[in-house]
């Protein structure tokens, strides 16, 4: 445990860690279940093509979530484009700007403008009053990005959505095993997307699923994930491959026996950053409602630098020298990356919200990888720097001055 300032790494002293300390290490269920597993699809050489496991897979999602139908696709960003064609987005689409910048893509690599839309300061995610500010005559659809897995206003956006008549997608890609007033994410809007990458809290190595209570778009999603075949030699339809792979997928069953695992251990180590940051001055945690589902992946502290005295970028600059790999995401913002920024280089203007949340966001590591020592290690530095945060900066200053 550091002592003084000049102990810190970024100072000269040893990394707190020998490791990196990841945001988003891979939570892995049991190794034996899964090599099982492997073997099995092995001996069956079954690889893909909507082999047993996969099946399996999307039943047991389908039931989890209490949602009729799951397709399971190689991705989220390919779930999330097969997703947007099957609801026939077109034209224009209003999404968050606070995203990961695959849930623009998927729009603007089928030739849909992404209409960037602010960010609720609160909840993080889209303002459902500025997204109905941004319907023009083009709109299609809304997008809504339950970002950290904290569920959008769905309640309001669905309400623009049926008077305004647009589509309603989910992106919820963080939001696997979260709920809201007790009904599971999955089952709001025309369809839910998730991803299933490593770095999430459920994984298939590469992975996700759409999933709808709407029968017509599962029938279009599943041929499109699939060419369009609707049988030998029968094509009905454009598609593209977007299958999961049967290794993928016994993955992702295994995953799912650990899920309550994964979760106890999120949720332990929620509880101890909130409870070791929380009389940390001008460090504000995100929280859970904690009368509901929620998977507590994501540990993400506002940083205030008029009280820290130090940026949110000096902090992670301290953070990474002592090997505990923080992350601003989603620093810029969608708008501020290529080739969104040439397109519209005044997005900016109308998102004031989320220019000042993604110079103050950063993310922490937890997971099945960290213990509760690493993480009082990582609070007790965050403390020193904040309660000494002049000294820390006129110290980071005369370093990059030298
Ligand atoms: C909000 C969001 N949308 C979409 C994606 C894309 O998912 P994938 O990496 O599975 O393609 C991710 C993460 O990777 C994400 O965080």
């Amino acid at each position: 445990m550091r002592d003084s300032l000049e102990e810190l790494a970024i100072f000269g002293g040893v990394p707190a860690y020998g490791q990196m300390l990841h945001v988003g290490h891979p939570n892995i269920g049991n190794h034996e279940r899964l090599l099982e597993r492997i073997n099995h699809l092995l001996e069956r050489g079954w690889l893909t093509n909507g082999g047993p496991y996969v099946q399996e897979l999307e039943l047991r999602i389908a039931d989890l979530l209490g949602v009729k139908h799951c397709i399971a696709m190689c991705n989220g960003t390919v779930a999330l484009e097969i997703a947007i064609r099957a609801a026939g987005l077109s034209g224009e689409v209003i999404l968050p700007s606070m995203t990961f910048i695959a849930t623009a893509h998927a729009l603007q690599w089928q030739g849909i403008t992404p209409v960037f839309c602010d960010c609720d300061p609160g909840s993080h995610n889209i303002d459902p009053r500025r997204a109905e500010e941004m319907i023009t005559p083009r709109t299609s659809g809304i997008i809504g990005v339950h970002v950290w897995g904290r569920p959008c206003d769905v309640e309001a956006l669905a309400e623009i959505a049926r008077r305004r008549h647009l589509k309603l997608l989910y992106d919820a890609a963080h939001a696997f095993g979260c709920s809201h007033k007790g009904r599971m994410i999955g089952n709001f809007g025309d369809a839910e997307v998730f991803s299933f990458h490593a770095t999430k809290f459920f994984n298939t190595f590469e992975g996700g699923a759409v999933v709808t209570n709407d029968d017509e778009m599962a029938a279009k999603m599943r041929l499109m994930k699939n060419f369009g075949f609707a049988g030998f030699d029968n094509v009905v339809y454009i598609g593209t491959n977007g299958k999961m792979s049967e290794v993928s997928a016994a993955m992702g069953l295994t995953g799912l026996e650990s899920l309550g695992e994964f979760i106890e251990a999120n949720y332990r180590n929620y509880r101890q950053y909130k409870r070791e940051l929380a009389d940390v001055p001008g460090v504000r945690m995100i929280t859970f409602d904690e009368t509901e589902k929620s998977n507590y992946q994501y540990i993400v502290l506002e940083v205030d630098e008029t009280v820290t005295k130090i940026s949110r970028d000096q902090l992670v600059e301290i953070l990474h020298a002592e090997n505990v790999l923080a992350r601003r995401y989603f620093y810029p913002g969608c708008h501020q990356m290529e080739p969104y920024r040439s397109y519209f280089p005044h997005a900016g203007l109308l998102l004031p919200e989320t220019e000042r949340l993604v110079q103050r966001v950063l993310s922490l590591p937890t997971g099945t990888a960290i213990g509760p020592n690493e993480i009082t290690g990582i609070c007790h530095i965050i403390r020193m720097v904040v309660s000494h945060g002049d000294e820390t900066q006129a110290r980071l200053l005369a370093r990059a001055a030298r």
